[in-house]
């Protein structure tokens, strides 16, 4: 079979065609199925996976740890605090020795700068585990999970983000241009999402059938929404502007309230970790909490598809 993912990188949504989102989606959704009926799958024998955090993780160090795993090979997690990259070893350098020892690299970083450097001097394939623009694996996770409980077909299905314009605000734009999804994000006009990425998204979406749109009024998103989404108040790196978050980002929490609006088959989604009483109550939480562990348990299925691609 043609693999055009073969030796890239993935470091955005934006960079992979329509076809590719699919192959990705299609090819996560058999890996679970084989892994959950015990058909072995060990497509990366003997293949190591380096795993850079510059930030705290539990879900996707341990969902790349056991994909490898599963896939028949082994990662490595290399903590910063740990790595001369931390003491200030040149990005450049490091990648290029990385290269001469790994078969591929995910790596979690702040500026997406730092990645896309990264990616330039390595000579392996690079994933973006999270940079402070962008979180890819998980978006193209929570579109495999919308295709399980939604049907396989985005095309026309209404989804609505509401919070802040942060790293997931911009990778459902790339993803829900990409599947013919009607996404409107809803976010204080003083915390939209990237312009560039949405503006990448809007013209994206022309060719799929959907549409990106933005407006500062969480009711106007979460009309005859199918899909409600958010995200916490203060990514990792903004802890000190926390108390000042919760006042400005008050009128966007998913609530019982808000949710009236949506459609009565409308599900919640939120890629972890929550914080109950902030951007989503208790009730909504756990009224969806079968939703939102599918869609962690789906970060496994959906990684491993993308190191079977760029590693195999
Ligand atoms: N959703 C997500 O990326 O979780 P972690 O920060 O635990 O990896
Ligand atoms: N926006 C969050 C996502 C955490 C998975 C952050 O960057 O901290």
């Amino acid at each position: 079979m043609y693999n055009p993912l073969k030796g890239r990188d993935l470091l955005s949504i934006h960079e992979l065609s329509v076809e590719e989102v699919e192959l990705i989606l299609d090819l996560a959704a058999k890996l679970k199925s084989m892994q959950k009926s015990g058909i072995p799958h060990r497509w990366l024998e003997g293949k190591t996976l380096g795993m850079i955090f510059e930030k705290s993780s539990t879900r996707t160090r341990v969902s790349f740890e056991v994909g490898m795993s599963q896939l028949g090979g082994s990662a490595l997690f290399l903590s910063n605090r740990d790595l001369q990259l931390g003491r200030g070893e040149p990005i450049k350098d490091t990648a290029r020795v990385l290269s001469r020892y790994l078969d591929g690299i995910m790596i979690r970083t702040f500026g997406h700068d730092r990645i896309e450097e990264f990616a330039e001097y390595a000579e392996i394939p690079i994933i973006n585990g999270l940079t402070d623009l962008l979180h890819p694996c998980q978006v193209l996770t929570d579109l495999l999970t919308i295709r399980e409980h939604k049907g396989k077909d985005l095309r026309g299905l209404r989804m609505a983000y509401v919070g802040d314009g942060n790293n997931m605000a911009n990778s459902y734009c790339s993803g829900a241009a990409k599947v013919g999804i009607y996404l409107t994000l809803a976010t204080p006009a003083t915390h939209k999402p990237d312009q560039k990425i949405f503006d990448y998204a809007v013209e994206d979406s022309i060719a799929t059938g959907g549409s990106v749109k933005w407006t500062e009024d969480p009711i106007e998103a979460v009309k005859n929404a199918d899909v409600v989404v958010t995200d916490t108040w203060a990514s990792m790196g903004q802890e000190s502007e926390h108390d000042e978050r919760k006042k400005i980002f008050a009128p966007y929490q998913i609530n019982s309230e808000l949710m009236e609006h949506a459609s009565p088959r409308a599900i919640v989604m939120h890629c972890l970790p929550a914080y109950r009483g902030e951007e989503i109550t208790e009730e909504v939480f756990e009224q969806n909490a079968d939703v939102i562990f599918d869609e962690a348990e789906n970060r496994l299925h959906t990684q491993k598809a993308i190191l079977a691609l760029t590693m195999g």
